[in-house]
């Protein structure tokens, strides 16, 4: 595929006329990262916004003893990057490449102007923002209110209904997240998520195939435990 098809592929862009697709993609800079490569750290500045091509990033908080809390894993069509080119403020978040990935890089003056040019991005960015801080209430809560397995289900969903396809009632996650991600997202170890995991295949509600996981009645899995 190349650069226009790609960003056409964009839901903020979707609505955009194949001129100002076409603008984008020569206003774009591709840039391509290695796994575990470093996009950019918590607390610089930030002069772009990020548009994911192909594969996934994490994006992560850090404490003093380097312990990681992943906020969120985003993947191709989603954008990142964009509060501190719309705040001024420093990155909030450090942005870690999960695979080999490949971005779109899109400068602080040059969105500003496609935001002014086209207000159906801006509208498409805002239902986008909207659709996080949601995600990131269900998150406070699950984090504050629910037990482990609770927090480690909540965790599933979240990446089913982010990175997930949908087939006949089944969702299955591609290339999931190694154990150590996963217990960054839950607030617990490694070894409860794997408790937890063994658990669910046992009860029959996931199954596992190589680095995917299939969860085997998504709507039902859901009602049990949003
Ligand atoms: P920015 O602060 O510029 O740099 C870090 C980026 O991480 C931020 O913009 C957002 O794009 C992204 N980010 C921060 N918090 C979240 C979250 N809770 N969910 C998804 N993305 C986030």
């Amino acid at each position: 595929m190349d650069i226009v098809e790609l960003v056409r592929a964009v839901p903020i862009f979707s609505d955009l006329d194949d001129q100002q697709i076409k603008k984008i993609s020569e206003i774009g800079i591709h840039r391509k990262y290695q796994k575990n490569g470093i996009i950019f750290l918590e607390e610089e500045e930030g002069a772009a916004l990020f548009i994911i091509i192909s594969g996934k990033v994490k994006v992560v908080r850090t404490d003093d003893e380097g312990r990681e809390v992943i906020l969120s894993i985003l993947g191709p069509g989603d954008f990142f990057g964009e509060m501190s080119i719309l705040d001024g403020l420093p990155r909030s978040a450090t942005v870690v490449s999960l695979d080999s990935s490949e971005l779109v890089m899109i400068h602080r003056r040059d969105f500003y102007h496609l935001l002014e040019k086209a207000p159906q991005v801006a509208i498409a960015l805002l239902r986008e923002l909207t659709a996080r801080l949601r995600k990131s209430d269900e998150q406070i809560k699950s984090l504050s209110l629910k037990d482990a397995i609770g927090r480690v289900a909540n965790v599933i969903i979240q990446l089913a209904d982010d990175l997930g396809k949908i087939k006949k009632g089944q969702v299955i996650i591609p290339d999931f997240p190694l154990q150590q991600d996963l217990a960054n997202m839950a607030g617990t170890s490694r070894e409860t998520i794997s408790r937890t995991i063994h658990q669910f295949i046992r009860e029959g509600h996931l199954e596992q195939n190589g680095n995917a996981i299939i969860i085997t009645n998504f709507q039902k899995f859901k009602g049990m435990y949003s």
